[in-house]
């Protein structure tokens, strides 16, 4: 296991992503959405990094088996708020082949709320399939296969407190 991210690092990044989302959104009806699971880490960090009141929710997709993305994305879990009347913030673990969030970014827009910001910790930009863009992007990452601090290896290592690579 190599450390590529350590936690001090994450933890700098999600102090000045807190701030950022806490100014900018001071004046609306705040909603954090997290993309289960990867994200449940980074939104749980972000979220205590964020200095105005917020709601939490979540979304729940399938694609990935393996170390390969099947292409094809499931909702298999949906937010129960409105999201009308709320500035939503997605918050994502990785983007890849980007199919993933495009799918989450075309749900959520459809249902026009206030404004919508994808943020992501981790971005592959070598191996998108689509044009799908995060508006914030924590970690530019190259094209490796990464685990830990909610991402995961067949279920495996989403506990550890850094982002690392596996070396077989
Ligand atoms: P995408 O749809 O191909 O953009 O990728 C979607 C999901 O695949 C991400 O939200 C992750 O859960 C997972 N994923 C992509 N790359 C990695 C990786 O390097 N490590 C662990 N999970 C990954
Ligand atoms: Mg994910």
């Amino acid at each position: 296991m190599k450390i590529l991210i350590s936690s001090e690092t994450i933890s700098a990044k999600l102090k000045q992503t807190g701030d950022y989302i806490s100014k900018k959104y001071k004046d609306g009806n705040l909603l954090l959405v997290g993309i289960l699971k990867g994200s449940f880490v980074f939104l749980a960090d972000l979220a205590r990094n964020i200095t105005i009141p917020c709601e939490i929710g979540f979304m729940g997709t399938q694609s990935y088996i393996g170390t390969h993305s099947s292409g094809e994305v499931r909702i298999t879990l949906d937010l129960q708020q409105n999201i009308a009347d709320y500035n939503v913030v997605v918050a994502e673990d990785i983007i890849d082949s980007g199919n993933t969030l495009k799918a989450i970014a075309d749900i959520l827009r459809a249902r026009n709320p206030k404004s919508l910001e994808i943020i992501t910790l981790l971005d592959k930009p070598d191996r998108r399939e689509t044009d799908i863009q995060a508006d914030r992007v924590l970690f530019t990452i190259s094209d490796e296969f990464v685990v830990g601090y909610g991402l995961d290896y067949n279920e495996k290592y989403r506990n550890l407190p850094y982002i690392a690579i596996i070396e077989e």
